[in-house]
Parts: structure tokens; C-alpha cells; sequence
């Protein structure tokens, strides 16, 4: 679909890059010539994700590990990218929290939690990655957000509202940002199957109902957003700026990602929530 080295010049940084969408598109833009900076609370996934795609595909990988709800650590993050690359041209701001909950139950911790990862650490990212770019003369950063963030959804109250804060800031720093050569963007993914997102947001017996609710039928398949994400960080989206652009088979059209559970009694929505806590927990 795209030239062997459509990302040859560019350095890449990918929060949450160790596993999951986070790791794909990551793979993706090494085998693009991208050279890459993955960063995960998690140092022994990210290390072994940077091997593993420095084996397949050729390109450098450093993975570092930092937690985005630090701002300094994600400015260490930037300064050994510019040690070792000598610029950081893009940034992918993936790393999330998230979980199914009745939002009466949710401690302000646990909604603080989520908010300080999804938002706060999106900005601590955005920040640091975007004054390397402003004094380099560019760069693309390119946040996951969700189609919740603009229609809300039950029980991912904290979730929701911080994506709605990357959607704002996305818009927002397109216009504040484009005079120095630096287009923000975010991607809105419906479900893709993943270890992280999945174990959280779906209770176990509801898959066949969760893709009923997809026009196509089907949940996307990694690549599928992989490709989007080449497109979105290569220079030939040059004009693309400030767009939000939705891949989840129509799911958004067709009413939404987590509502439909409030049609459940309470008890059932209680049990479902608490097995994915608990399965999640003994990880
Ligand atoms: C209610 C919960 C809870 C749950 C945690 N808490 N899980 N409350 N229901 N299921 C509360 C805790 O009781 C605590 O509050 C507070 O939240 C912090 O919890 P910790 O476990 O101490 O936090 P931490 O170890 O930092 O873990 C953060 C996390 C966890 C968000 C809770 O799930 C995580 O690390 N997630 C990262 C990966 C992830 O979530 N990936 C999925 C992203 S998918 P108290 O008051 O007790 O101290 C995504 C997709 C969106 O975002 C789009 C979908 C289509």
C-alpha cells in the first residue's frame, strides 16, 4: 500500500508502544524506515518489543521505559531520542487507562487515575515532544482518541472525558502549532482486539452482541490502523491538520460503544464488571 521508505527520515515516538495498537503501529512505521522511541510503564515489554522489531525490520528501536503522568519523565524520554536520532519528528501519543464501571461506585482516585493517564499524560507528551519539534522547524503528533469522546458512553465516564480533553487539545494546538510546521491529529478506533483493551471493556459472553453492533461485522483488524497511522504521520497527509478521522467499521453510526449495557439489569452489569476487574487484577 505504501513506498518501502515513505517514513525513511523520521523519528518516532510511540507512548504505550510495548504492546497492543501501540506496538502495531509502531511495527509498522519501522518497516516504513521510521526509527523508533517506545515508551511503557513496563521496561521489559517495551525493551523486548524494540528488539523484536529491530530484528524484523532493520530499523533502530530504543525503548525506554517512563510513566506518561510524569511530565519529566516524558522529557527524558525526548532528550535520549535526541541524544541517539538527533531529532524527534513525530509523536504518538497511544498509552491509556481504562475500565467498565457504574460511575456511581467510582472513587475520585479511580476517575483521577484514568484523567491523569489519558489527558494529563497526552499533554505531558504533546509538551515535550512539541517544543523539540517547534525548535527543530516541525513535526506530526498524532493522539488515539475514541468516538465516545464526542457522543459520551455509560460506564466509561473517565475514560470519555479525558478523550474528549486530546479531541480539544488536538484541534486546539492544530491551529496554535501550525505556524511552526507542527499538524496535530488524533484517530478515533472503534474496537480493535487487543490483550489490554479487551481484558477491561469486554465482559466475557457479549463478543457476539459487540460486533451485531458493527455495521461490517466484524472488529478491525491491527493493520487496518496501522495503515491509517503510516498515513497520518507521512508527509503525504501534509494538509491533513486538526482532523479526528474514525476507523471502527461504522460501530459510532450504529449507537455507540458501551450504552447498550444499561439495558441489563443492575445485578448482571455488576457481575460483568466486577469478573473483568478481578481477571485484570491477577495479571
Ligand atoms: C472501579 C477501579 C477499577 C475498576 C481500578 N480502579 N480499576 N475502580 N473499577 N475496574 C480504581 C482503584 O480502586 C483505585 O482507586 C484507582 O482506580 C487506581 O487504581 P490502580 O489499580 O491503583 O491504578 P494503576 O495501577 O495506575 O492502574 C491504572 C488502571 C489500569 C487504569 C486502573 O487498568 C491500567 O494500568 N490500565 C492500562 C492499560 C489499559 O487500561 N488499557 C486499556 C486502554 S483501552 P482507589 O480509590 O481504590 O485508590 C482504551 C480504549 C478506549 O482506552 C476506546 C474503546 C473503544
Amino acid at each position: 500500500m505504501f513506498e518501502k521508505d515513505l517514513l525513511q527520515d523520521q523519528v518516532i515516538v510511540v507512548t504505550g508502544g510495548g504492546s497492543g495498537l501501540g506496538r502495531s503501529m509502531a511495527e509498522r512505521f519501522a518497516s516504513l524506515g521510521a526509527r523508533l522511541v517506545l515508551c511503557s510503564r513496563r521496561l521489559e515489554v517495551v525493551e523486548r518489543a524494540a528488539e523484536e522489531i529491530e530484528a524484523s525490520t532493520g530499523s533502530e528501536v530504543l525503548g525506554l521505559s517512563c510513566d506518561v503522568r510524569e511530565l519529566d519523565q516524558v522529557e527524558g524520554v525526548v532528550t535520549r531520542a535526541v541524544e541517539r536520532f538527533g531529532r524527534v519528528t513525530g509523536l504518538v501519543n497511544n498509552a491509556a487507562g481504562n475500565f467498565l464501571a457504574q460511575t456511581e461506585t467510582l472513587s475520585s482516585n479511580a476517575f483521577k487515575t484514568v484523567v491523569d493517564i489519558v489527558l494529563n499524560g497526552t499533554f505531558h507528551a504533546t509538551l515535550a515532544c512539541g517544543r523539540q519539534m517547534i525548535e527543530q522547524g516541525g513535526g506530526t503528533v498524532l493522539s488515539i482518541a475514541t468516538t465516545y469522546a464526542w457522543t459520551g458512553s455509560a460506564f466509561v465516564v473517565p475514560s470519555a472525558c479525558a478523550k474528549a480533553g486530546v479531541v480539544a487539545m488536538t484541534r486546539s494546538l492544530a491551529v496554535e502549532w501550525a505556524r511552526y510546521g507542527v499538524r496535530c491529529n488524533a484517530i478515533a478506533p472503534g474496537p480493535f482486539p487487543t490483550e489490554g483493551a479487551f481484558s477491561r471493556l469486554m465482559p466475557p459472553g457479549v463478543e457476539e452482541a459487540a460486533l451485531r453492533k458493527i455495521p461490517l461485522r466484524r472488529f478491525g483488524d491491527h493493520e487496518e490502523l496501522a495503515n491509517l497511522a503510516s498515513y497520518l504521520m507521512s508527509p503525504g497527509s501534509g494538509y491533513v491538520n486538526g482532523e479526528i478521522v474514525t476507523i471502527d467499521g461504522g460501530e459510532w453510526l450504529n449507537g455507540g460503544e458501551f450504552n447498550h449495557f444499561t439495558s441489563l439489569p443492575d445485578e448482571q452489569i455488576d457481575g460483568m464488571f466486577e469478573q473483568l476487574r478481578a481477571a485484570t487484577r491477577r495479571r
